[in-house]
């Protein structure tokens, strides 16, 4: 048994990884896996302490299924990999850090909300939003950032019609939603923009109430704070939680889709003449950029024992996903972007188990949607970046381009 105290933290690899300079799609180096103890090694974290890294396909399902880790950010002894801001009174409704019963209380009211029918009354939505996003980057003309004009606002807009945001305050929406993503913003602008938002939730629960409409703000009013099962303050962080988890995610992976798309033109040659291929090529653009670059982090509540390693109740654990979507017992030649791979779907890029991500039916819908446009809109766009221009951003929580410069 080996003691925390013990532990040389300093001799660790530090984590989170960077990967090799010329290739920003490989999560991690050749240098940091020598030094990695396998199957499951320990690893430095960014903001002091060590945690256990998990990387292979079989440990890492073992590890999100296990009921004995906890997804609580705020206890103490959790391997934190990202800054966290304080814990707001208002975190009433993040079900994503919570546990056992409380998680499964929230989660249970949105499972419906996202069944594929659900999704299939917003696919003609998301169809006008990635077609006007695309209509108005033409209008502007080359050079554009597809990032800013495209990756961003298409899911923005997406989560406004899934909640049932009326026309009238798209705008007020997206601006704030902007200002919440945009790196450049301070936390005191960011602060401000989530309280606008709140508000304007806040009011269109109240607005819902009166005149329900087919979403999901108004079903969740009527069938659960009117009920008594579920207060307003609740509902209102549940639906910032869903912008927030649901944004940058999906704005990355379009960015990055489309990068990896610029790089091989018969790929996107091929979407264009056969739009029936992008359910399979958006599953393997998910294993392969995997954009939650940082991985899961988890706090063992009990020990346990995982790939083989003991853990003690007490310790931290990283499922690092974007190594686990590269296993080679589960992927062949996994560094090859293949979108004909037939094992793709295999991959964990919405984490798996008991938090797996709730919205990933509304992800892929919307991946595929504008990968299809973009590759029928715009058949001569080409991008000046170079791979090699494609920052490494080790701690930022997705992995992604700021801007992503096109001409066609
Ligand atoms: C959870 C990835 C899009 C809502 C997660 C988790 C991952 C993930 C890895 C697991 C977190 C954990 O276990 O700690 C992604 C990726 C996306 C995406 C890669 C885009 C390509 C979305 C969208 C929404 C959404 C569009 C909603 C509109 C959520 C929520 C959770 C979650 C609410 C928490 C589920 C729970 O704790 O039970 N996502 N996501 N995500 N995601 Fe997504």
């Amino acid at each position: 048994d080996v003691d925390v105290a013990e532990t040389d933290i300093a001799g660790l690899p530090a984590y989170p990884f960077i990967g090799p300079d010329d290739n920003p799609f490989v999560p991690v180096t050749g240098a940091d896996l020598e030094r990695l103890e396998r199957p499951v090694g320990k690893v430095k974290l960014p903001f002091g302490g060590w945690a256990w890294l998990v990387t292979r396909h079989e440990d890492v399902r073992q590890l999100l299924r296990h009921p004995g880790f906890s997804s609580d950010q705020y206890k103490p002894g959790f391997p934190v990999l990202n800054p966290i801001p304080p814990k707001q009174d208002d975190a009433s409704g993040l079900f994503i850090f919570m546990d056992g019963e409380a998680h499964s209380r929230f989660r249970k009211m949105l499972t419906a909300e996202f069944m594929i029918k659900n999704i299939r009354r917003i696919e003609p939505l998301i169809e006008e939003t990635v077609v006007e996003a695309l209509d108005r980057m033409e209008k502007l003309g080359a050079p554009a950032d597809l990032m800013a004009e495209f990756a961003l606002p298409v899911p923005s807009m997406t989560i406004c019609h899934l909640l049932g945001v009326p026309y009238a305050d798209h705008d007020f929406f997206q601006d704030h939603s902007r200002v919440i993503m945009d790196r450049k913003s301070g936390p005191a602008e960011v602060e401000a923009a989530l309280g606008a938002l709140a508000g304007l939730l806040g009011d269109l629960v109240e607005a819902k109430r009166e005149n329900p409409g087919e979403d999901l703000l108004s079903r969740l009013t009527l069938e659960r704070v009117d009920t008594g099962e579920l207060r307003k303050d609740e509902l209102v962080s549940l639906a910032m939680l869903l912008l927030v988890a649901g944004h940058e995610t999906t704005a990355n992976m379009i960015g990055l889709s489309a990068l990896v798309l610029l790089q091989h033109p018969e790929h996107l040659e091929a979407l264009r003449e056969d739009p029936s291929l992008a359910p399979g090529m958006v599953e393997e653009l998910l294993r392969y950029l995997t954009v939650v670059r940082t991985g899961l982090p988890r706090l063992a509540m009990e020990d346990a024992e995982i790939g083989g390693q003991r853990i003690r109740a007490g310790e931290g654990v990283v499922a690092m996903l974007a190594m686990s979507n590269r296993d080679q017992s589960v992927f062949s030649d996994p560094d090859l972007f293949d979108p004909q791979r037939r094992e793709a779907h295999r991959h964990m890029a919405f984490g798996f188990g008991l938090h797996q991500c709730i919205g990933q039916p509304l992800a892929r819908a919307e991946l595929r949607v504008a990968l299809v446009e973009l590759a029928r809109r715009f058949p001569e766009l080409r991008s000046e970046l170079s791979l090699a221009d494609v920052p490494q951003r080790p701690m930022a929580v997705t992995f992604g381009v700021a801007e992503l410069p096109v001409t066609w």
